[in-house]
Formats: structure tokens, C-alpha cells, sequence
């Protein structure tokens, strides 16, 4: 696995309550959803629900989980996994608030072009 860095991808408030944002990324890796919960905890998710790749930037979070805005699958958003009785699961990013500073875990590689939100 690659060396990975935070790196600040925006603020707390950039983000709507129960909400994402969607980041995409300068190599072309999949894009990243950030999401706030009510309780503003902040998750990163790849952006590409395991069923059929819906945007999971676009569902709505409900306690720790978003549910796919496509067909409902409900994703936990500290593991990446499904809800039973789905099956599957999307890659975590690691994401922690330094104040109200967003920052992501990144592949070193990608910190010389600062990732940035996008519109969801
Ligand atoms: S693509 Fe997400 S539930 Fe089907």
C-alpha cells in the first residue's frame, strides 16, 4: 500500500448536516464522498455503491450510514459494508476534523495537485 498523507480537502461547514461532497481525484482514481453525519462526524467513502455503482454522494445519511440514492441499499459508512441482507462493500477512506478542517488520508502521489470538492 502506497505511503498516504492528510491532506485538507475543505471545511466542516462546506458540507451540509446528513449530507456529502463529492472529490475527484487528479490521477483519475475513483472519486471520494465525504459525508457529515447529524452529529457532525465526518466518513469518506469511494464514491461507487457495491451493488451496481451508484453515486453514494448523493444518498442521504441516516446515523452512520447513507442510503444509495439508485435502489436503497443502506451503507455503513465506518466499514464501507452493506447492510444485511445486501452484500458488499465500498473501500473507507480514512477522514478526521482537525478543528473545522476536513482532512483525508491520501496516497502521497496525489498531494501535489490539491484535491478539491466538485458539484455531487
Ligand atoms: S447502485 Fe446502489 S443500491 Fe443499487
Amino acid at each position: 500500500m502506497p505511503a498516504r498523507s492528510w491532506v485538507e480537502v475543505g471545511h466542516l461547514n462546506d458540507i451540509p448536516r446528513r449530507g456529502a461532497r463529492r472529490i475527484t481525484r487528479p490521477d483519475g482514481s475513483p472519486a471520494i464522498a465525504v459525508f457529515r453525519t447529524a452529529d457532525d462526524e465526518i466518513f469518506a467513502l469511494i464514491d461507487r455503491c457495491p451493488h451496481r455503482g451508484g453515486p453514494l454522494s448523493q444518498g442521504i445519511v441516516q446515523g452512520r450510514a447513507v442510503a444509495c440514492p439508485l435502489h436503497g441499499w443502506v451503507i455503513e459508512l465506518d466499514s464501507g459494508r452493506a447492510e444485511a441482507p445486501d452484500e458488499g462493500c465500498t473501500q473507507t477512506v480514512a477522514a478526521r476534523l482537525a478543528g473545522d478542517r476536513v482532512l483525508l488520508a491520501l496516497p502521497a502521489a496525489e498531494i501535489a495537485v490539491k484535491p478539491c470538492w466538485s458539484a455531487a
